[in-house]
């Protein structure tokens, strides 16, 4: 499939702005986001050294140009360099219409709308921009915040998929969400 641009103009809106991972950004935002997402097996923090975080970045790039991931970093609109969260669009399977959304957001951050306003701002640009019909959105049953955040937004639970991820030794199951073009909710 074709490579996925980034958007000419950056997703924003007056909450959250979204923009391209600065490479220098990557090591700092792979220890946030395994610090502040208790949801799969991150890499430990030793394991994240700078060759490792270039090689996450290469690979993130490499995605996009295959068409099939497209990653952001959250910042508010008035303070672009600082980073309080990330995104994606991955999975993305154009020829069948369909994609993934997922996110994370620093814990200082949270309770002020950050990801339901970017998970809006990605489904719009997944269904006006990439052609996506179904977007998919995943959490461990007992993330009740990211729950709220695909109601928020619109999607309907599916279901559970049982015993879906590797977790702390065992594994866990994943609750299934969806979202079809038409039906993103907005405030
Ligand atoms: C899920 C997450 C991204 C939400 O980010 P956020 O910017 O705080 O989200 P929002 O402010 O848009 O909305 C959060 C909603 O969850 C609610 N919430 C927050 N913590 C909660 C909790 N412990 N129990 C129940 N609801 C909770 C908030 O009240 C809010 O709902 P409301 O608007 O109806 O009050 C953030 O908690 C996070 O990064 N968690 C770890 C990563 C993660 O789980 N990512 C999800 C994909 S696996």
């Amino acid at each position: 499939m074709s490579e996925l641009r980034y958007p000419d103009r950056p997703l924003a809106d007056e909450v959250v702005l979204l923009r391209p991972w600065a490479e220098l950004e990557v090591p700092a935002a792979l220890l946030a986001r395994g610090e502040s997402v208790d949801q799969f097996e991150w890499p430990d923090e030793a394991s994240i050294t700078a060759r490792a975080a270039r090689r996450f970045f290469l690979e993130q790039e490499e995605a996009r140009r295959r068409g099939e991931e497209l990653h952001f970093a959250f910042v508010e609109p008035a303070s672009p360099a600082r980073v309080i969260g990330g995104g994606s669009l991955y999975a993305i399977e154009r020829g069948h219409g369909r994609a993934s959304v997922g996110y994370w957001v620093l814990p200082e951050a949270r309770g002020h709308g950050i990801a339901t306003h970017a998970v809006r701002l990605l489904a719009r640009h997944a269904f006006a921009k990439l052609e996506i019909a179904r977007l998919e959105l995943t959490c461990g049953p007992d993330n009740e915040a990211s729950q709220r955040v695909a109601e928020h937004c619109g999607f309907t639970r599916e279901g559970v998929l049982r015993g879906h991820v590797p977790y702390r030794g065992g594994r866990r199951d994943t609750v299934m969400f969806s979202l079809l073009a038409g039906e993103l909710l907005t405030p």
